[in-house]
């Protein structure tokens, strides 16, 4: 295969040359997956308006997150089971992200641990992604972990209270291969998971769907550091958020992997950006593929975004490296639309009108 030029070569590699298993696994969603297919299509319905004549000779793309300074507006969300994409796992795709200057969020359900992920990239935006489980425990002492060992916000996953429906692990159920682990889960609680089948865990991992707000408090009580909600696309839940005290708002619908039928996460964006109304930072990730996305996403009051399988077909490319290639990918096709779009710094990117949808075009057409 010649060298990968977009994203979209990158998928078509991995699908070459991944196991069936970890294909499946990476590229599946919910029931008849129209979300995940929405979440392109939504994208492609956006229409960028470009401003002439303005001075792009010079780019910025760096941007701060919480107050810290990373390389551009792009991060690495949170994906369980690296190591099936490669042998190296959550540390290369977290080297790679430190070597770009990028934000990184580790899954609870990584195949390193946290000291794994620490020792292979000490420097670098790191944090963890937890979920609601049936043992608060687990959520708990990674959370310690994580904290002491310098990971700087904790992302709380919100749209995930059950099993998900989804017929392709139904039909092949998702083992582990030998000598893979969920090394993060085994860090805190030794010997919890059933490694023929990872959808079937014991009864601690479950997610719990007895849930309710407070419970962003008692994950906000564990520690100092700052809580993201992800998994967020309503008004009414971002203000909710908000008054529960979350740091920032992540607008997702978890790559279409849980409720299919819900919009694609770059609709529902600006609904949830007009309702935190600039209170605090909102990230948006599920089907940005392109500099173009990311420049739609920024448009519409994004402060950053992040991408979950890019990030597994770098990893199936050529580890390190390939998760290397798809970030810079994605930054200089970032710059060349600011270029193109008339921008010269992130903050420019945010506007009335530089994103509109398609139809906005329709009322110029005579009837
Ligand atoms: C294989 C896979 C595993 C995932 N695991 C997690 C996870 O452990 N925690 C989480 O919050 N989100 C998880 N997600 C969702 C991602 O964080 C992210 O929301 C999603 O992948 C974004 O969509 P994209 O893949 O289209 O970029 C996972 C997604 C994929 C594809």
């Amino acid at each position: 295969m010649a060298t990968p030029v977009c994203l979209d070569d990158f998928e078509k590699y991995a699908e070459a040359h991944l196991s069936r298993m970890a294909w499946d696994y990476f590229s599946s969603g919910s029931l008849e997956m129209t979300t995940v297919a929405e979440n392109r299509k939504a994208f492609h319905r956006l229409r960028i308006r470009p401003t002439a004549l303005c001075d792009v000779s010079t780019r910025d793309v760096t941007t701060t997150l919480l107050g810290e300074r990373v390389a551009c507006p792009i991060g690495v969300s949170p994906t369980s089971l690296q190591c099936l994409a490669h042998a190296d796992g959550e540390e290369a795709s977290a080297r790679a992200a430190a070597a770009l200057d990028v934000c990184y969020v580790q899954s609870t359900f990584s195949t390193r641990s946290v000291a794994d992920v620490v020792a292979a990239a000490p420097t670098g935006l790191k944090w963890l992604q937890v979920f609601p489980l049936t043992d608060f425990g687990i959520t708990e002492r990674l959370i310690a972990l994580a904290e002491a060992a310098g990971y700087r916000a904790i992302v709380f996953t919100v749209d995930h209270p059950a099993k998900p429906s989804n017929w392709t692990f139904s039909r092949r159920p998702v083992g582990l291969p030998p000598g893979v682990s969920i090394r993060n889960i085994e860090a805190v609680l030794p010997g919890e998971i059933d490694e023929s089948n990872v959808y079937a865990p014991k009864p601690g991992l479950k997610p719990t769907g007895k849930l309710s707000w407070h419970v962003v408090e008692r994950v906000r009580q564990l520690t100092k550091l700052p809580v993201i909600l992800k998994g967020i696309l309503t008004a009414e839940d971002a203000r909710l958020a908000i008054n529960h005290g979350a740091a920032a708002i992540w607008v997702s619908n978890h790559g279409g992997r849980t409720l299919d039928g819900q919009p694609a996460a770059i609709e529902a964006l600006p609904e949830v950006v007009a309702a935190v109304g600039g209170r605090v930072e909102v990230y948006m990730d599920s089907g940005v593929r392109t500099g173009a996305d990311v420049f739609k996403a920024l448009a519409l009051g994004a402060r950053a975004v992040f991408v979950g399988r890019p990030v597994l077909w770098g990893l199936a490319y050529d580890g390190a490296d390939g998760v290397k290639k798809v970030l810079e990918i994605l930054r200089e096709e970032l710059d060349s639309t600011m270029a193109f779009g008339g921008c010269s710094s992130i903050g420019e990117i945010v506007g009335k009108l530089r994103v509109v949808h398609k139809s906005y075009y329709k009322q110029f057409v005579p009837k």
